[in-house]
């Protein structure tokens, strides 16, 4: 997950995040995805930003997790990847001061 207009320190709250999501340490359905979802969300509140953003797969069940979360399809993107083409969604999340 990035945040607009991202520092490197916040790069490193943001990497934590993913490798946390991405490799797949979570147990699914016990709200850890939200609590983390949250925790960056005001991190990234705390530092004055006002919209987080994130890729995922375009066929990965996580992409229905992040609707759930306040996310919106901002853009598809087709990544080359080596041999490969990663095709995700760029997603984005505007976040207020009252959450
Ligand atoms: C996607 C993922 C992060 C969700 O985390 P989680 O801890 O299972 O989600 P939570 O328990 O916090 O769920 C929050 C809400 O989202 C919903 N939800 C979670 N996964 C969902 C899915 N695949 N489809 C639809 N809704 C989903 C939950 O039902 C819950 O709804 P509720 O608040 O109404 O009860 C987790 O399943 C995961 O790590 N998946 C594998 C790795 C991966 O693909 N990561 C994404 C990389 S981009």
């Amino acid at each position: 997950m990035k945040l607009s207009d991202s520092t490197e320190s916040d790069e490193g709250i943001a990497d934590y995040y993913e490798e946390v999501l991405g490799r797949r340490w979570l147990l699914s359905k016990r709200k850890i995805g939200k609590q983390l979802i949250s925790f960056v969300e005001k991190h990234a509140q705390a530092r004055g930003y006002t919209e987080v953003e994130l890729n995922v797969n375009r066929r990965n069940p996580a992409y229905y997790f992040y609707l759930k979360s306040g996310f919106k399809v901002h853009q598809e993107i087709n990544i080359p990847y080596h041999a490969y083409v990663l095709d995700d969604y760029i997603m984005r999340k505007t976040i207020s001061l009252q959450n």
